[in-house]
């Protein structure tokens, strides 16, 4: 239930709306956290099959809510799409449109109680076996964080620790994730991934702290750390935002060198369509809590069918050619406490029409590896 009161244009709650969401909150929130933290949890409730064995990941029907105190953010609301082995997936959408809410899913580091994946399934192909995420106790999941699927987050400062030198911080990861590995051993290979990421003098850089060293290589270090165990799953968000244009290149030249070496799978998030148009496979356009478009990089930037995705587009800046003012989409994303039934896009679309007022819009096939949410791609004889 949102909780949410029925009058769209009014936002105050009165005490006793508000005492009723605390109420649900408490209750779903209890519910969920329960069934993560149940112990001894056979294997067997969580080993799924992959719908196809060339998949790395198939996010399924996910939906992840964020029990608030103003009602619930559908944060991620039914998102579904794969990333295949061996391929970089580029996930765009504004700033709030539960990008980053969908990796930490696959993570299982949405925050919470308030944050629960409510809905759906995350399924992981670890090699000779098939893992549902979402269903997967917290002990369980600890064993692939970090080893099968790592993250790369925006800030490098915040996510590196202050009081630790480098070498110390990428040394935990490799003693904790790869068997066998001495102390001695485990320094020759952090040593040996800070040279892979392109930092000059590991060894220094080994004994100094995350304060001694420049955004472009906290950057790096990160990389290095989030590759030290070789994963499946690179997860990279924004990992460039924080970082200057010149040293923007070099971590995502280092990042698809990597991927070439190691043929892992990357799944890219970022705002930035230049950035996915360089590096991804595979397009995911999100938009309030859903995906409104995905496809081939072909698909999504030679013909776009979306008229967010076309604005994505009209938005981008072009070299070369001189605006007076860069384009933007006029309007602003729902409230996404309050979402409407219809299309979330139609109040700031300039091609919707009569049938944009009902439902919200499937997504229409396209093409076998393009799809659309929108009425306009609808084919079908009664659209006609
Ligand atoms: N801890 C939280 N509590 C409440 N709402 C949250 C929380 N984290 C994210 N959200 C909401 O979820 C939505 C998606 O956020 P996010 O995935 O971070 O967006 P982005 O696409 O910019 O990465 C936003 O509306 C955001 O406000
Ligand atoms: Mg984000």
């Amino acid at each position: 239930m949102n909780g949410i009161n029925k009058n769209k244009n009014k936002y105050t709650l009165t005490r006793k709306e508000e005492r009723a969401i605390i109420r649900e909150n408490r209750k779903m929130m209890r519910h969920f956290e329960k069934l993560k933290k149940r112990k001894n949890v056979s294997e067997s409730e969580y080993l799924t099959q992959m719908r196809d064995p060339n998949n790395l990941v198939e996010f399924d029907d996910l939906h992840t809510y964020f029990y608030t105190d103003i009602g619930t953010v559908k944060a991620v609301d039914g998102v579904s799409f794969e990333i295949p082995k061996g391929s970089t997936v580029g996930v765009v959408g504004e700033s709030g449109c539960g990008k980053s809410v969908t990796s930490l899913s696959l993570m299982q580091l949405v925050q919470a109680p308030q944050g629960q994946v409510v809905k759906g399934s995350i399924r992981f192909n670890a090699g000779d076996k098939c893992y549902d995420i979402v269903k997967m106790p917290t002990e369980a999941m600890r064993k692939i964080r970090g080893k099968d699927i790592s993250m790369i987050f925006q800030e490098p400062m915040t996510s590196l620790n202050p009081v630790f030198t480098i070498g110390s911080q990428i040394d935990e990861v490799i003693l904790l994730h790869l068997e066998g590995y001495t102390k001695k051993q485990a320094k020759e290979k952090s040593i040996e991934m800070l040279k892979r990421v392109g930092i000059a003098r590991p060894e220094a850089v080994y004994d100094s702290y995350p304060h001694e060293l420049s955004g472009g290589m906290r950057q790096r270090v990160m990389i290095a750390i989030a590759l030290a165990c070789e994963p499946k799953l690179i997860i990279a968000d924004e990992p460039t935002t924080a970082l200057d244009v010149t040293i923007q290149a070099q971590i995502l030249d280092l990042l698809r060198e990597i991927k070439h070496k190691t043929n892992s799978s990357i799944m890219l998030i970022t705002h930035d369509l230049g950035v996915v148009a360089e590096m991804a496979d595979y397009v995911v356009v999100m938009y309030a809590g859903r995906i409104i478009e995905k496809g081939t990089v072909n698909d999504i930037f030679l013909d776009p069918k979306h008229p967010y995705t076309i604005g994505l587009m009209k938005s981008k800046p072009v070299v070369n050619k001189v605006v007076d003012r860069l384009y933007s989409i006029p309007g602003q994303v729902p409230n996404p406490i309050n979402m409407p039934n219809y299309c979330y896009f139609r109040d700031r679309c300039d091609r919707r029409f009569d049938k944009c007022a009902g439902d919200y819009p499937p997504l229409y096939k396209i093409s076998d590896t393009h799809y659309a949410a929108c009425y306009l791609c609808d084919k079908s004889k009664e659209a006609q």
